[in-house]
């Protein structure tokens, strides 16, 4: 099986919830709760008061979208829904649509993926690669917050620091911290005001929700906290 580029910190929490052979009480982890899962849903709702570009990915060659593929562009306070079956496991990119390519993009990264032979919801944003814009995932059901940062980057920090690069043509700030860096423990200053919360470094594991959301339905709200996400 190839696993996702999130595999260890999901190997993390399922040794947490293996049963103490002592037969002593624990407390049940996180992933003991995940339900058998068909599929998952995920709606996207565009907050900001721009147009969105948008791009779905699948990682490798897993199952097919059930709907809600391609790319398309989403209107000021439009919504959208993907809807993955198991053994899916790939990613949204997002970018304000006036510009005319999408690089380093602001990412969800959604899948359901089989652990212990139970299907387990995961979703994260990841500024990993770069930012665009700002987004804000949670569980619908009690609304829970799973993973993201409604924070508008741009207007905290500029692009120009500690290798960081703005990608004019895509309203983009490239991550220095990316996968090819290496092992980094920390964001670098533009990113850093989200960090721990969506993936700001590839190691960035508090922005992980895997088995926060078992009834495998989250929305993911883009814009900032102005915007209402
Ligand atoms: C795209 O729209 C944003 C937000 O209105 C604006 O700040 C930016 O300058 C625009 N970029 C281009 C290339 O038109």
């Amino acid at each position: 099986m190839q696993f996702p580029v999130l595999a260890l910190p999901l190997l993390a929490a399922l040794a947490s919830a293996i049963p103490n052979p002592s037969g002593a009480q624990v407390t049940p982890a996180p992933l003991a709760a995940k339900r058998d899962l068909t599929h998952v849903t995920v709606t996207i709702v565009n907050k900001m008061p721009q147009s969105l570009s948008t791009s779905v990915a699948s990682n490798g060659g897993d199952a097919t979208l059930v709907s809600g593929g391609g790319s398309g562009v989403m209107a000021a306070k439009a919504t959208a829904t993907i809807v993955a079956p198991q053994n899916w496991n790939g990613n949204v990119a997002f970018g304000l649509a006036n510009y005319s390519s999408m690089q380093v993009p602001s990412l969800i990264e959604p899948g359901l993926t089989q652990v212990s032979g139970e299907w387990m919801f995961d979703i994260d944003v990841s500024y990993v690669n770069g930012f665009t814009v700002p987004i804000t995932c949670t569980c619908n059901s009690g609304n829970t917050f799973l993973s993201g940062c409604n924070k508008d980057l741009w207007a905290l920090a500029t692009c120009d620091q500690d290798g960081e690069t703005k990608i004019a043509a895509a309203g983009a700030c490239q991550n220095p911290t990316n996968e090819a860096s290496g092992s980094a423990t920390s964001a670098s200053p533009f990113f850093a005001p989200c960090a721990g919360k969506a993936y700001t470094f590839p190691n960035d594991n508090d922005a992980n929700s895997e088995g926060k959301c078992d009834t495998g339905s989250a929305t993911c709200c883009v814009g900032t906290a102005a915007d209402g996400c």
